[in-house]
């Protein structure tokens, strides 16, 4: 596999990306555009009722973020003119056929000019409502692939999936792919025409009993969970994730195929500058409600290995796949990035560095005061969990039943609300718990492959780091990753 100068390989290309306002593809633009200001465009397709709404997000939701202030600096006064040179904004949606693009002459400018597309749009909610998670996470792979079919110089789709399309699986994980209707536990019958049936059906009913759009949403959840579990998968996104894959199987041979799946994605490492991050994602969700006091446990093993990569490494081995199949058709097809194989961390680390930094450095709250946080309560295992539970919650719930029987419901808002909260956890856990307890090692030959690549024939050197054995996670975390997360999620 020869790489090439990336510098080279960008100029003049022009290059499709779905889901621009998303936190990967934002990075994406910004380091095409650092990295080759003569791209010819990037067409960045985003949900949009017109034009004017999708330049609106551009200017809000892309170029306005802090990412671009390099760039920004750089360009001076030009930047404007800069960004509508190089930036076409599609407004569009993936989850319908022609993925909803109205512009005709819009989309025959596409069809002409695009060489790379790249699929990042996806929704990355675990819980996500059934009919949402398999219109945009299945079907939109779908629709995207046969938009992509017209473009007449396209080298290379580059779809982004998960590393967690896995499942539950312990041992090393190998970058292999699904076969059609394949299941994790050996189920036979899964179909994605069968699945979009059991949606209809589904919705069918809800309208006919006259069911509220909260109920409906309810219930699109629980199927999504319950269709997951049918065939092996723990939640909605990676069940529906892992059938997008299956869609793109379909079309081996027909265009030129990658899909990335990277594990858990946290703040940039280096570029544009070390720390930039959106969005509450995974692990940080936890790292913030430890911050805040909120959380007063941690479920889980803290032997697991937490298999993390920072989004600029994401980004550049995204980029390093596209140079080697639009110029070559390595048999490789599958590439999963992350860092569990080469250079893993356990969940320990993860809690010894929020209490180092949030000791060090208490979130300051509301009224002005530091929240001091301790070592959290570490329950590893579903039992302790559940007795912690027991004890703690569901016997004062118990208690606040009865008293609001015996008192004429004067206790109905409280108890009402304790029951929610309660809910929301055992939910919110019941959907993570595969996570906590991981027992697995993503492999990633086939992206060493790239990164030796990378290493022998790219002719910018370091422009495309991804090799996680160079992170020392200490000072990651320390100085890094949360510093990052403080600035840009808290709030
Ligand atoms: N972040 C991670 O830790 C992680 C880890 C592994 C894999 N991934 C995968 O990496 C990819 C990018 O992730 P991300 O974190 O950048 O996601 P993200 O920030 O949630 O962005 C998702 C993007 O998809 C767009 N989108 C949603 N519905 C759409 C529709 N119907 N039509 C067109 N666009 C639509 C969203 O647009 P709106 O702004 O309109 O909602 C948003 O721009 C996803 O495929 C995800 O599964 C992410």
């Amino acid at each position: 596999m020869e790489l090439g100068s990336v510098v080279q390989f960008l100029d003049n290309k022009s290059i499709l990306v779905t889901g621009g306002t998303g936190f990967l593809a934002k990075i994406f633009v910004e380091k095409i555009l650092r990295v080759q200001p003569n791209v010819k465009k990037l067409y960045l397709l985003v949900r949009a009722a017109d034009h004017k709404s999708a330049i609106h997000r551009l200017h809000n939701e892309i170029i306005g973020k802090d990412l671009f202030r390099n760039l920004k600096e750089k360009h001076g006064k030009s930047f404007t003119s800069f960004i509508s040179d190089k930036i076409s904004m599609i407004p569009g949606d993936i989850s319908r056929q022609d993925l909803g693009v109205e512009d005709s002459g819009l989309i025959q400018q596409v069809f002409k000019d695009v060489e790379v597309v790249l699929n990042l749009a996806a929704s990355t909610n675990f819980d996500e409502r059934y009919d949402v998670a398999l219109g945009l996470n299945t079907m939109g792979v779908k629709y995207v692939a046969d938009f992509v079919k017209q473009c007449v110089k396209l080298r290379v789709l580059v779809h982004v999936s998960t590393a967690y399309v896995s499942g539950e699986r312990s041992g090393l994980i190998l970058e292999n792919g699904y076969g059609v209707g394949e299941t994790l536990n050996g189920v036979a019958g899964l179909d994605v025409d069968a699945e979009r049936k059991v949606v209809e059906d589904k919705l069918n009913d809800l309208r006919l009993q006259g069911a509220s759009d909260k109920d409906i949403t309810i219930a699109m959840k629980d199927l999504g969970i319950h269709r997951a579990r049918v065939y092996g998968w723990p939640n909605t996104y990676v069940f529906t994730k892992a059938m997008g894959e299956m869609m793109l199987g379909e079309l081996k041979g027909v265009i030129p195929t990658v899909i990335l799946r990277p594990t858990i994605i946290t703040s940039t490492y280096k570029e544009p500058f070390s720390g930039w991050v959106e969005g509450t994602r995974t692990i940080d969700s936890l790292a913030v409600a430890y911050a805040k006091g909120i959380l007063t446990f941690f479920l889980g093993n803290l032997d697991s290995i937490v298999d993390v990569i920072p989004a600029d490494m994401v980004v550049n081995a995204m980029i390093a796949a596209v140079m080697a199949h639009a110029s070559h058709q390595p048999p490789e097809s599958i590439y999963q990035v992350g860092s569990s194989l080469r250079n893993p961390m356990k969940y320990f680390h993860l809690q010894d560095y929020g209490f180092r930094y949030f000791t060090n450095k208490p979130w300051i709250n509301k009224d002005g005061k530091p929240v001091i946080v301790g070592r959290v309560r570490v329950l590893d295992n579903m039992d302790s969990f559940h007795r912690y539970m027991a004890f703690r919650y569901l016997l004062l719930l118990k208690g606040l039943e009865w008293a609001n029987a015996a008192f004429c419901h004067f206790f109905q808002g409280v108890y009402s609300n304790m029951n929610r909260k309660i809910n929301y956890v055992m939910r919110l856990v019941d959907i993570y718990r595969p996570y906590l307890f991981f027992d697995a090692v993503f492999d990633d030959l086939n992206t060493e492959k790239l990164r030796m690549a990378a290493r022998t024939s790219l002719v910018e050197e370091d422009v495309l780091y991804f090799d996680p054995k160079c992170i020392d996670w200490e000072d990651y975390f320390m100085n890094i990753h949360i510093p990052g997360i403080v600035k840009h999620v808290f709030k």
